[in-house]
């Protein structure tokens, strides 16, 4: 492996770094240095509010702002975004735009490799008359896209998956997934939580309906900003019954019900916007930006196939997809005792995570120096 001399990596604006090496993407990225100030802005906003209403002058347009920047990361246009407290609450707000319970066209197809959330958001649908058919892996890495394709019918409302798996990392090929559904009257939602900031994303390409993650992760955001994408031309149609005053067309008329949904993507929110939330994402998401996701993806694919040769070539178990096209930005490792390797990483100042039955999760970023990789994955085969 060759260090690519193309990328800066600034490592200065992670304090982070310094202490050890952040191989936890998947997980919660490392705190950027500017969120300091941006979070010591937040409080002066609040604290001046008084005098300097801090509603009208940026905090009511900062979910709008928030979320166009999500949308040129997620390859979307403008007002397509609309910031909600997180992507569980950004699922259950797609799921409450469909009548399961009246309608002949109620199956969901989900998949084995989906996050819990997702998972039990569509069980709980099933008492309002959703069919769930979950599509399974035998290997728990992957879901041959055959079998998935094979699930759409003209009786599925919905395929909702995750675009790159927290299990595994495998990546679906969103484009012959939606082709398929749209043939069949059928909608896709995508929960990108682990593809947005490490891969590059084409939702209008795509033509997806629905994109659903957060910031914490790949886009070095603080905890928690989540984020629900609708293709523009669908937005109007659709009427959540996850709802709130912000969603209403004249918010500030405070009117009796029906709700009167806005016209514009903030249809889809609730109440009021987590603000502190939105001051923690804008930090780390104009690093993103300048750094640019082609080269953040490129980075990652270099170093995850390096990493799995590296396994392979000790027959460690890898329970990642070999196939890069099929990756994102993650490598699982299949160890005996994950709680207890985690454990004995750290000590060696190294920062991974694990899931039960799969093993390590090890992910770099573009901030991870090819000397951090060879070091981390060195300690492990020690330790091993
Ligand atoms: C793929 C995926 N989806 C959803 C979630 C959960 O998101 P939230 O906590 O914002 O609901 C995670 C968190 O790890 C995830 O990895």
């Amino acid at each position: 492996m060759s260090e690519s001399d193309q990328i800066n990596r600034r490592r200065e604006e992670f304090p982070t770094l310094a202490s050890g090496i952040h191989l936890l993407s998947h997980s919660l990225g490392p705190v950027p240095r500017a969120a300091r100030a941006s979070m010591a802005a937040y409080y002066e906003a609040w604290e001046k509010h008084t005098s300097e209403d801090a509603w009208a002058t940026s905090w009511w347009e900062m979910s709008a702002h928030v979320g166009d920047r999500l949308a040129k990361i997620l390859g979307g246009q403008t007002g397509s975004v609309q910031i909600q407290p997180n992507a569980s609450v950004a699922l259950s707000c797609v799921a409450s735009c469909f009548d399961f319970a009246t309608s002949k066209r109620n199956k969901v197809v989900t998949s084995a490799l989906d996050f819990p959330s997702m998972q039990y958001v569509w069980d709980a649908q099933q008492q309002a008359g959703a069919r769930v058919e979950v599509i399974p892996s035998d290997d728990g890495v992957e879901i041959p896209l055959e079998r998935m394709l094979d699930a759409i019918d003209d009786e599925t409302a919905l395929v909702a998956i995750s675009h790159v798996s927290f299990r595994s990392s495998y990546r679906f090929d969103p484009a012959p997934i939606v082709a398929k559904a749209h043939r069949h009257g059928a909608l896709v939602l995508l929960d990108v939580y682990q593809s947005a900031g490490a891969v590059e994303m084409n939702a209008q390409n795509w033509n997806v309906d629905f994109l659903i993650g957060g910031t914490i992760k790949w886009l070095c955001g603080g905890p928690a900003c989540g984020y629900l994408y609708v293709r523009p031309d669908l937005q109007k149609t659709l009427r959540p019954r996850l709802t709130g005053w912000v969603a209403h067309e004249a918010p500030f008329d405070f009117a009796p019900p029906p709700q009167r949904y806005d016209s514009s993507v903030r249809r889809f929110a609730q109440g009021t916007p987590s603000i502190p939330a939105l001051y923690s994402v804008l930090p780390g998401l104009k690093i993103i930006e300048e750094v640019g996701v082609q080269t953040i993806q490129a980075e990652s694919q270099r170093r995850t196939e390096w990493m799995i040769d590296f396994a392979l070539e000790r027959g460690w178990k890898v329970n990642s997809p070999r196939d890069v096209n099929q990756r994102g930005g993650s490598v699982m490792v299949y160890v005996e005792d994950g709680p207890a390797m985690v454990r004995r990483l750290a000590e060696r100042k190294v920062f991974v995570d694990c899931r039960p039955g799969v093993g390590l999760r090890v992910s770099t970023h573009f901030f991870n120096t090819d000397e951090e990789v060879r070091e981390a994955v060195q300690i492990l085969s020690e330790l091993i």
